[in-house]
């Protein structure tokens, strides 16, 4: 029985389902309990298959298995529960051998971009078995040998077979591996690809003006296959000793400090630096850099020596990610009851990074433009961006590395918890940057968007493939993750949360969870049914809408809520699947004589409840949702939203207040339950704003309309609108910097400046190509902040000459951060021979490929050059497939470039070219874009007549 027990224990741990759905001992096999189990569906791949058993089964286990006895009973209908069944064969690797360390030496060769490894693993054997499997892709494996530790006995694999689509290695050893320990010794070769995954070649110019590489490594979510066979998923946990044979002159780093650096015998220019060793961490978090660095350093006040790594020449850059991460340490350490636990931090800039940057344990590595500030080039918005940057990746040291996901359905624990921490870091190092105001324009509210979608995904999605692992890097991990953290911070309070981290930190240091581990660490810390609330927000995709009604009831106000979902197609209200979903909602209220002190938290537990609010007097208005702290949409009735306008207009009600109430009644104005004529009409009471954080949310919206509006024949009305309605803030803060102004009004001059360009202000353009020319000829370099206004101003009207202009700027400038700004403004020209130009340059030597997706986005933005764009990416898309081979920046790049199409012939072009040509990784996105070109096709029929009637009438 016991063997059985394991035996269910272990498939269900292999296929990672939910402890909630546990294998049901009635089935005659694991094979048909697997299939059954595997049969989970995304819905857009599939048609509607099994569904998941509604019941739990039930079968002895034994307390060493306890965790997964507890069964968080999640009040939802299981017809909307993740299901998919994945399209792409996948199975995890078998238990039967897992690793326990490893010891491995790499050497690169940079004369031809290969490398040569040499890999001992120590091994446990679970079960006699002839086969070790694990993980390679594009490596070639020469040698596999065994050695037995009890019997000293060596053996050669009789077979090596590596399955490039499965990307596993398997050895084959005859006879069979007996249980217990040993040792297999691997030798092969790889090579140092320009994909920017696995160990790649990032390039940079050296001094002598002449091309030069570095090797780096960005293993997360599945590439350290790429690098060495391993075991490459997070569970498989062990410790590393990695060891370099690198040029003497170069700089060469891992995870662990140098621990020896010996002489290479066979090559005296080189040497072998041997690092400490790890402690255990799963493969995704190895690390190593090799090449041209220079460094800036200083030890945390708890004792961490951190290093800021830059290009030659501008450590100076690093001083301020230095002087953030010596801070962040102890405050993390404060905040988590828990001190970091390497002895030192090194964050390195790459120059050729896919992502943002990553967490790797001990060494991160960053984008330029995500770790660099340099004091004159830098913009308010970059250095606010990388402070978030870094706080981010040290938060992952604990959360991620310390603590890891058991499979990548739970990696919203990773990203989602980061990038709540990321706010909490900023807010205590930088509170002018009122961040937390921020989180709501940017987190909040582009998760809500993207959970809006019927192709949206539950937070805790079952994946398999490492296709599908890239795909969930997206707004749903990360942006409703953390969102939903803010939501449960504020509903348990600081203590608790603080309290359930530290137990949730402790009880699983150096191991691996799943969602529910956290949830029961924050039950216990705050006493609140945390598994039974926060299920409701991750096992089902999208939130709920609450719809507001209210009475007076002497001096008691009744407020009655009835929540549904909210779908962004209002057609999906009358769908089968409509009702199913329900959710545990934290929610608050404020009102007129206190707005900023929420009354009456409690927990909507029901479709429909009634709240009873005592003294509130008749002519109050209450808000619910203060802070826009839930993650939810609210309905007011017309009669009680125009309460609202006045303390909009003389700023009663709190910043966060002004924005829930826009973006909420934006959200029906896209759902078609308002008119875009009612948002228009409402953004008058914004007129006296001067909030960075509230006149970013209005250049939200005026920003999503005038995407739309442009396939009108009054664009130049909107346009005009959107010009009266910033031309007051513009005139109060002006082109000039004022001396000593805060950080947001830094951010918001550039902001409504930007706005105004966008809408084709003359004036403002105008006044860009003068400070252009003043800023070339060397008589008035332009702040870094208002170099976006100026370069997308001048290329709005600029012809191939000025093109020619910015190109010129654009090679010369040796700051990743100004060629970013540069690129991503060049789409703004109207001029289509431009616009051809721009593209072809995107792709060209010119540009790193980590940059072609945003100048071609930018192209896509424009109405003019969105056909353009479109057609060029379909032109070229086998290059692009070949150089973005999967994952983010692709996924992007499709997005951007599609989602603002508006009519069906667009959706169907989109879909066929996608169906012939799959991108990998884009599977979701393709589906979410095609129905955000559907929702835009019925936003503009909807709405397109009263607009041009009340914009006619407005001007
Ligand atoms: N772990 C990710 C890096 C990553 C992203 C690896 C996608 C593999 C695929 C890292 O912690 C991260 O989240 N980076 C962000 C920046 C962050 C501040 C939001 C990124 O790269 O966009
Ligand atoms: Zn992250």
């Amino acid at each position: 029985m016991f063997q059985a027990i394991r035996t269910l224990l272990e498939v269900e741990k292999r296929l990672s389902l939910h402890p909630r759905t546990r294998l049901c001992p009635l089935f005659a096999s694991t094979t048909q309990q697997k299939r059954y189990f595997t049969s989970y569906k995304r819905p857009f791949l599939h048609s509607a298959s099994q569904p998941a058993p509604a019941h739990t089964c039930c079968f002895p286990i034994n307390s060493a298995s306890s965790k997964f006895v507890t069964i968080a009973s999640v009040n939802m209908s299981s017809a909307v529960e993740a299901k998919k069944t994945s399209k792409l064969e996948f199975q995890r690797l078998p238990l039967n051998a897992v690793p326990v360390h490893y010891d491995i030496t790499i050497k690169p060769n940079f004369d031809n971009f290969t490398f040569e490894g040499v890999e001992n693993i120590d091994l446990k054997i679970n079960e006699t078995s002839p086969n070790i499997v694990m993980n390679a892709v594009e490596l070639n494996i020469l040698k596999a040998v065994w050695k037995d530790s009890g019997t000293g006995k060596e053996q050669v694999a009789q077979t090596i077979s590596v399955d490039e689509t499965t990307e596993i290695f398997t050895a084959a050893f005859q006879p069979p591996l007996q249980s217990g320990t040993g040792t297999i010794l691997l030798e092969f070769t790889g090579s140092m690809n320009d994909k920017m995954k696995g160990f790649y070649r990032s390039k940079f110019k050296g001094s002598d003006g002449q091309d030069k590489y570095n090797g780096v490594t960005q293993f997360e979510a599945t590439d350290a296959r790429r690098a060495f066979p391993c075991f490459d998923e997070p569970s498989h946990k062990a410790t590393f000793n990695i060891s370099l044979v690198v040029e003497k002159n170069k700089t060469a780093l891992s995870n662990m400090p140098v621990k020896e650096i010996q002489a290479y015998p066979e090559d005296d220019k080189l040497h072998v630096v041997k690092y400490e060793r790890s402690p255990i961490m799963s493969t995704y978090l190895v690390a190593y850099c090799i090449g041209d660095f220079e460094y800036v350093e200083t030890t945390s006040s708890d004792g961490v020596l951190c290093r800021v790594y830059t290009p030659p020449g501008k450590k100076n850059q690093g001083k301020f990610a230095l002087s953030v991460t010596a801070k962040v340490l102890p405050y993390y350490k404060e905040y988590f009851g828990i001190a970091y636990p390497l002895p030192k931090l090194d964050l390195i800039a790459i120059a050729d990074f896919s992502a943002g940057a990553m967490e790797n344990w001990g060494l991160i590595t960053y984008r330029e433009t995500c770790l660099l500030v340099d004091e004159e080039e830098t913009s308010a918005t970059s250095r606010q961006w990388i402070a978030l940057v870094v706080g981010h990746e040290i938060a992952h040291q604990w959360f991620g590395n310390y603590v890891t996901m058991e499979w990548w359905t739970h990696l919203w624990l990773n990203e989602g918890y980061a990038s709540f921490v990321e706010f909490l870091c900023v807010d205590f190092l930088f509170p002018e940057y009122d961040i937390w105001t921020q989180f709501v324009t940017d987190t909040f509210v582009r998760a809500l968007e993207l959970d809006s979608l019927k192709n949206s995904h539950p937070i805790e999605v079952p994946v398999g493939h490492p296709r599908e692992v890239d795909e969930i890097f997206d707004d749903i991990s990360y942006s409703k993750g953390a969102s939903i953290i803010r939501m449960l911070h504020r509903y348990i309070g600081d203590a608790d949360f603080r309290k359930g981290m530290n137990i949730y930190l402790t009880r699983h240091q150096y191991k691996n969870t799943f969602t529910e581990d956290l949830w029961r660490s924050l039950e216990e810390a705050s006493g609140k049914p945390i598994g039974q609330v926060m299920g409701t927000w991750t096992k089902q995709m999208g939130f709920p809408l609450i719809r507001v009604q209210s009475e007076q009831n002497g001096d008691t106000r009744v407020m009655r809520l009835t929540q549904e979902k909210y779908w962004a197609d209002p057609n999906l209200k009358n769908s089968k699947e409509h009702n199913d979903y329900s959710w545990m909602v934290p929610v608050a209220f404020c009102s007129a004589s206190d707005p900023n002190t929420p009354i009456c938290q409690t927990l909507m537990e029901e479709k429909m409840v009634t709240v009873e609010l005592p003294g509130i007097r008749s002519d109050e208005w209450v808000k619910l949702n203060p802070g826009a702290v839930g993650f939810y949409r609210v309905r007011y009735p017309p009669e009680l939203l125009v309460e609202f306008l006045p303390a909009i207009k003389n700023k009663i009600l709190p910043p966060l207040d002004r924005i829930g109430l826009l973006d909420d009644l934006f959200a029906m104005v896209q759902s078609g339950e308002s008119s875009t004529v009612d948002v228009l009409r409402t953004l008058d009471a914004f007129k006296n704003e001067d909030n960075f954080t509230v006149w970013s949310s209005i250049s939200n919206v005026m920003s999503k309309l005038n995407l739309l509006f442009a396939y009108t024949d009054y664009h130049d009305q909107f346009k005009k609108f959107g010009i009266h309605l910033f031309s007051g803030i513009a005139d109060s803060v002006g082109w000039e910097p004022k001396e000593g102004e805060s950080h947001l009004d830094t951010m918001l001059r550039s902001l409504v400046l930007l706005r105004l360009t966008s809408f084709g202000h003359e004036k403002t353009i105008q006044e860009s190509k003068r400070r252009l020319n003043l800023h070339r000829n060397g008589d008035q370099t332009i702040p870094a902040d208002l170099r976006p206004v100026v370069y997308r101003g001048v290329i709005s009207e600029g012809d191939e000459e000025t093109l020619e202009m910015m190109l010129k700027m654009y090679r010369e400038s040796d700051m990743l951060e100004e060629q970013d700004r540069i690129g991503r403004s060049l789409g703004l020209a109207k001029n289509l021979n431009v616009l051809k130009k721009v593209l072809e340059f995107a792709i060209s030597e010119d540009v790193r490929s980590q940059d072609t997706v945003f100048i071609m986005i930018s192209v896509g933005m424009n109405k003019v050059g969105r056909p353009l764009a479109w057609n060029f990416f379909k032109e070229n898309k086998k290059f692009l497939g070949e150089r973005y081979p999967s994952g983010g920046l692709i996924a992007r790049l499709v997005k951007h470039l599609c989602e603002n199409f508006v009519t069906e012939e667009d959706a169907r072009s989109v879909t066929e070219f996608f169906a012939e040509n799959p991108f990998a990784g884009t599977e979701r996105t393709v589906q979410q874009v095609v129905e955000s070109i559907r929702l835009n096709e019925q936003w503009l029929k909807r709405d397109e007549r009263l607009v041009g009637e009340f914009l006619t009438n407005a001007i």
